[in-house]
C-alpha cells in the first residue's frame, strides 16, 4: 500500500467506522477535481463513493463562486420569524421540480433531521384534527432512515445488538418484511398487503405514517418490484396514513431520474431530500408537504415545533440553488441513466467469476455482491477487496458482503470504463486467475 496510515496523535472519532481500521488503512482526502480525489500522498482515486451527495464532482466552480457570493451578501440568517432570498427562492424551485401535490418546504440540515420533522408532521396532523392516537410509524426491515433517535427507531436495518446498545428506542414504531425477491432475484413474494396486516394489527386509527425508501440503498440497492410503491400508497390512502418518501439518497438524478418516485409516478404526502440537494458541499435537509398538511397547521395557528439554529441557511441553500441549476442545464440525470445502464451491464460480465453473485442497480447506484461457495463474503473479506480497490485507486463503500458503487453523476461513459477495468482486475486477481 502506498497510502499515508494515520497513526498516533490523530485525534478525530469516525462515524460507523472501526478505529482500528481506520488507523491503519485511512487516508487523508486533500483535494481533487471531477470524479477524482487526491489523498495526502498524491495518489488519486475514483471517487466511487461520493457519499450519495458530491454530484457535481470534487471541485465544482460555479457552486463556490455561488457560495462565494452569497458568504458576501448574508452568510448567515434564522428563520424563526425571518426569511432569506435563497430560501425563498429555493423552496419554490423545489415545488417546481417534485411532482405536484408537494406545496410547502420545510427546511433542515441533514437526511436524519428531515425524517425526524417528517415524524413530527405527521403525528401533529392528526393531533390537531383530533385523533390524537395516531401516534405509530410502520416502515421496512431493511431501511435506512438515519441516525437520530427518531430515525434510528425508524430504521430497520439497525442490529438487534445496537438496539440493546443505544436502546431503549422509540416506543411507537414497528416493521415490516422487505424481502421482497427469492434467490433467483427475479420474483416478489413480499406483497404490499403486508402493510396492510400491519396496519390492522396495530389499529388504523393508531397509524399516523408509513415511511420508506424507494430503493433501499444502505440495505444493498433493493430495489422494490414494480408497483410496490404504488400499492403501499393505496393502502395508506384506505386507511387514513400518510405516505412519507425518503429520498435522501435518491433525489436529484441519482436513480436516472430527477426523483425515484417518478419511476412510479407516485407523490408521496411527505418528501424527504437530503445529500445531493446542494452537491454535498454544505449541511442541508428538506421536508416537502402537501398543501392539505400545511393547511392543517396554518388553520389552527399550530406551530411545528421543529427547527435548529441552521434551519434554511442562506448560503447552503444558494449553493442548493445553483446545484439544481446545473443538474438540469446540463442534463445529468439523463447522463446518470446513461452511463448507470452502461456500468451496470459491464459489470453484468462479472457473474462469470466465483465470487460475483449477483450485480444490481438503477441509475449510478449500484451493487456488486460477493459469495464465496454460496456463502456471503465476511465483512473482512470484502473489506480485503476494498483494500485492494483503493490499492488501484479505487474508492468504493463496502458493507456485509457488498462493494457499492455511487460516483458523481458528472462521472462519463470512459470513465466508468476505466472504474470497471479495476474492479475486473481486483476480482480476477482474488481468484487467482
Ligand atoms: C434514505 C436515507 N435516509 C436518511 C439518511 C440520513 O441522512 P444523513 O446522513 O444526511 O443524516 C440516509 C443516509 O444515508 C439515507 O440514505
Amino acid at each position: 500500500m502506498t497510502f499515508e496510515y494515520i497513526k498516533d496523535n490523530y485525534s478525530v472519532w469516525h462515524p460507523f467506522t472501526t478505529i482500528r481500521l481506520m488507523s491503519e488503512y485511512g487516508i487523508e482526502i486533500v483535494g481533487g477535481k471531477g470524479i477524482y480525489l487526491e489523498d495526502s500522498n498524491g495518489k488519486s482515486y475514483i471517487n466511487g463513493f461520493s457519499g450519495l451527495s458530491l454530484i457535481l464532482g470534487t471541485k465544482n466552480e460555479e457552486i463556490i463562486d455561488a457560495i462565494y457570493q452569497q458568504l458576501n451578501k448574508l452568510p448567515y440568517c434564522s428563520m424563526f420569524s425571518m426569511t432569506n432570498l435563497p430560501a425563498r427562492k429555493l423552496a419554490e424551485k423545489l415545488v417546481e421540480i417534485t411532482p405536484k401535490g408537494l406545496d410547502k418546504v420545510v427546511f433542515t440540515t441533514s437526511g436524519s433531521e428531515s425524517v425526524e420533522a417528517a415524524i413530527k408532521i405527521s403525528r401533529q396532523f392528526f393531533y390537531i384534527q383530533n385523533q390524537k392516537q395516531k401516534k405509530h410509524i410502520i416502515s421496512l426491515q431493511d431501511s435506512y432512515h438515519g441516525t437520530l433517535y427518531g430515525a434510528f427507531s425508524a430504521s430497520g436495518i439497525y442490529s438487534k445488538e445496537e438496539h440493546e446498545i443505544y436502546g431503549p428506542v422509540l416506543p411507537g414504531f414497528s416493521f415490516i418484511d422487505s424481502s421482497f425477491y427469492n434467490s433467483s432475484q427475479n420474483i416478489s413474494y413480499v406483497s404490499a398487503t403486508k402493510l396492510e396486516d400491519e396496519i390492522k394489527e396495530v389499529g388504523k386509527e393508531n397509524v399516523s405514517a408509513f415511511i420508506m425508501e424507494p430503493v433501499l440503498g444502505a440495505g444493498g440497492v433493493i430495489i422494490p418490484p414494480k408497483g410496490y410503491i404504488s400499492a403501499v400508497y393505496e393502502i395508506c390512502k384506505k386507511y387514513n396514513i400518510l405516505f412519507i418518501l425518503d429520498e435522501s439518497a435518491t433525489g436529484f438524478g441519482r436513480t436516472g431520474t430527477m426523483f425515484a418516485m417518478e419511476h412510479e409516478g407516485v407523490t408521496p404526502d411527505i418528501l424527504i431530500l437530503s445529500k445531493a440537494i446542494n452537491g454535498g458541499c454544505l449541511p442541508l435537509g428538506a421536508v416537502l408537504v402537501s398543501n392539505n398538511i400545511f393547511n392543517q397547521f396554518n388553520d389552527s395557528d399550530s406551530i411545528l415545533a421543529h427547527g435548529t439554529s441552521q434551519s434554511g441557511n442562506p448560503t447552503s441553500c444558494a449553493a442548493s440553488l445553483k446545484t439544481i441549476e446545473i443538474i438540469q442545464r446540463d442534463n445529468l440525470v439523463v447522463n446518470a441513466r446513461i452511463v448507470g445502464d452502461y456500468f451496470i451491464n459491464l459489470c453484468s460480465e462479472l457473474i462469470e467469476y466465483d465470487i460475483v453473485s449477483d450485480v444490481r442497480g438503477i441509475g449510478l447506484m449500484i451493487i456488486i455482491e460477493l459469495t464465496n461457495k454460496n456463502q456471503p463474503l465476511t465483512t473482512e473479506e470484502t473489506f480485503n477487496i476494498y483494500l485492494k480497490l483503493l490499492g488501484e485507486g479505487l474508492i468504493t463503500h463496502y458493507k456485509k458482503n457488498r462493494i457499492g458503487f455511487f460516483p458523481p453523476l458528472t462521472i462519463s461513459k470512459e470513465e466508468a470504463k476505466v472504474t470497471y477495468e479495476i474492479i475486473k482486475k481486483v476480482i480476477s486477481e482474488y481468484e487467482g486467475r
